[in-house]
């Protein structure tokens, strides 16, 4: 990695850092949360979609994998898939602890990933609660292009623009409360503007200008999340 990127890598983990909190305590909050988002719901759409795009030798690519719980959910149920993680989080390395066999962790910034796969080799790829954390994720949209077999799909998991009310409604923290402190409120306020980056209409214009197709744009919990799933 030359000096550029070294430092562009450290300035996105202090980023994170900030955003996630208690790292270790986050890490932990994913895997705890995962079949939240991974739910029976996720995996009729895996069996439908997904599933008949995968290769006999299928490639399945988790930008964002966090503690590596979606790699491993992927592997049980396709034994001899490569199941491939991108992920940059000191904290979420370590949770992320022995994968199963074909699970790799690929150490990487993805505000400008260069992942070393092939143009078109790639079945499918999965991109859960990542993008809103990223300064931008143009970079990462064209590289998923890339890699994606035509005809792959990508699926895309986010927070996504919500009105203040509905989101203090959903937050374990009463803002009007003369008792909470100021830090609590800098910091629920800065993670509202965070969790607030796109529309779920800004994320399909981003993934169409990137030439995706979509095939599914829906509202989750209450329009705080969406989910979209598109082809290559
Ligand atoms: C909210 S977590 C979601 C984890 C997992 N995808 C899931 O849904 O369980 C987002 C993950 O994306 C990673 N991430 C965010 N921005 C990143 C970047 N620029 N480069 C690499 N990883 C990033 C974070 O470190 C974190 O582990």
């Amino acid at each position: 990695m030359n000096e550029n990127a070294a430092s562009s890598l450290e300035k996105t983990k202090a980023l994170l850092a900030k955003h996630h909190r208690q790292g270790e305590h986050f890490a932990q909050l994913m895997k705890d949360t995962f079949d939240g988002r991974f739910n029976e719901e996720f995996w009729q759409r895996w069996d439908d979609i997904m599933v008949p795009v995968l290769s006999e030798n299928p490639v399945v690519l988790d930008l964002g994998t966090g503690p590596g719980t979606f790699l491993a959910a992927v592997a049980a149920r396709h034994p001899g898939v490569r199941a491939v993680g991108v992920e940059c989080a000191d904290y979420m390395l370590d949770a992320a602890g022995d994968l199963p066999q074909g699970c790799e962790i690929i150490i990487a910034d993805l505000h400008d990933p260069h992942l070393p796969f092939d143009d078109n080799s790639v079945d499918v790829a999965v991109a859960s609660m990542v993008l809103h954390e990223m300064h931008q994720p143009v970079r990462t949209l064209q590289e998923v292009f890339r890699c994606l077999k035509p005809g792959g799909i990508f699926y895309v998991r986010d927070w996504v623009r919500a009105p203040l009310k509905q989101y203090l409604d959903n937050a374990d923290l009463d803002v009007f409360d003369k008792s909470t402190s100021v830090a609590e409120l800098e910091d629920l306020f800065v993670h509202f503007i965070e969790h607030n980056r796109f529309s779920s209409d800004d994320l399909v214009f981003l993934l169409e200008k990137t030439s995706f197709q979509v095939l599914e744009q829906t509202p989750l919990v209450d329009g705080r999340h969406a989910r979209i799933i598109v082809k290559k």
